[in-house]
């Protein structure tokens, strides 16, 4: 058995009380605190704000506090990255574990991104960064790659109605409910994307492939009515669908590719068809294709999203200081989830 580990959990928004779902309990990490960004959750139970029995732990917006507790690694999920924060914590001897994925390559730039790097070192920390899309699902595609001797194609298609996820702040960030041929419809899709790329840049060193760019295509569907989801609306004609690619090119031909499709319910045009779960295609010799599909509550509890970062703690607390990504890691498994 692993030493125990002291966990700190940053926020309990959707993937943040799947986190805190997912450590009451573990076998090896013991939950000593909670950071909330909300003021309304500050001196709440975290157990309560997470939807079960009180913990014992209230939630606190005192950063320094929190790093008084000594923990080991905190898991960073909040909607989006305060790097004041993330320096502080990770230089006070803290890792960080999040399913920002972007914060592990170079889409905030290069200037935040150095300043994480020198506090990881300076703390003799580690920032990992995962979840299942982008995360997990491109991780198992890799695994299946070893059974391949030639690959000419490898994707990840994400395909999901997404309005059992509720997140009305994540989805008019990606473009949800906007007039269909409003200019800034692309930029504003391709921008929510930003972590995909590097998604296909840690995919491609991973297979050994120099890849020239990577390239974004994606098209809309547009609501046929009217439609009152409960966390938000959505009108006739606006964007309710998108779909598209990520893809790393070489020599010409898309060689790794990160797709999707969102849906938010089924009336729109064009009305395409969801799988609910992950596909993963190779092309080549042997061709493979396999799909995950978590059965029960799993995106719109975000269990998928936080376990693959819960589940790297142990090793990502063991990780040399600095951003590891997943090909720098022992596999990440259910390890201590078998009971
Ligand atoms: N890789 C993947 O598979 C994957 C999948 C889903 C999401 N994600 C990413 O994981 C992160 C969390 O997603 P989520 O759906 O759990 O988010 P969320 O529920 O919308 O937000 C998480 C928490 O962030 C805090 N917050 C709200 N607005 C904020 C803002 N403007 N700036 C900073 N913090 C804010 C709140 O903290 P309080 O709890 O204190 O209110 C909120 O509960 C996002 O960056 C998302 O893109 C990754």
């Amino acid at each position: 058995m692993s030493r125990r580990l002291r966990v700190v959990q940053w926020t309990t928004g959707k993937t943040g009380s799947a986190a805190v779902r997912g450590m009451v309990d573990h076998p090896v990490i013991d939950l000593v605190g909670c950071f909330a960004y909300s003021p309304d959750k500050v001196g709440r139970d975290i157990g309560e704000l997470c939807g079960i029995d009180p913990v014992g732990i209230a939630a606190t917006d005192d950063v320094e506090a929190l790093l008084a507790l000594e923990p080991d690694c905190v898991v960073y999920t909040a909607y989006r990255p305060n790097f004041d924060h993330l320096e502080r914590i990770l230089e006070s001897g803290s890792n960080v574990v999040s399913t920002l994925y972007m914060l592990s390559g170079d889409g905030y730039g290069d200037e935040p991104t150095q300043r994480i790097r020198e506090a990881a070192l300076r703390g003799g920390t580690s920032l990992y960064t995962s979840g299942i899309y982008p995360g997990h699902a491109p991780m198992v595609a890799l695994a299946a790659s070893a059974m391949c001797r030639r690959i000419e194609r490898i994707s990840v298609l994400e395909s999901l109605d997404i309005q059992e996820y509720a997140n009305e702040q994540m989805f008019r960030a990606q473009g949800f409910d906007r007039e269909a041929d409003d200019p800034e419809v692309p930029k504003v899709v391709e921008a929510s994307c930003g972590s995909f790329k590097n998604q296909v840049r840690v995919m491609a060193r991973a297979l050994g492939l120099r890849i020239d760019g990577v390239e974004f295509r994606a098209e809309v569907a547009t609501a046929d009515h009217d439609t009152d989801f409960g966390f938000m609306t959505l009108d006739k004609g606006r964007v309710a669908g998108i779909q598209g690619v990520v893809a790393g090119v070489a020599g010409g031909r898309s060689i790794v590719e990160c797709r999707f499709v969102w849906k938010l319910g089924e009336d729109m045009t064009p009305n395409w068809p969801v799988t609910n779960g992950y596909v993963i295609e190779i092309e080549g010799d042997p061709g493979v294709r396999c799909k995950l599909e978590p059965m029960g509550e799993h995106f719109a509890g975000a269990t998928t999203t936080a376990m693959p970062v819960v589940n790297a703690i142990p090793s990502v607390c063991a990780a040399p200081a600095g951003i590891v990504n997943q090909m720098e890691l022992p596999f990440v498994r259910g390890a201590h989830q078998v009971r």
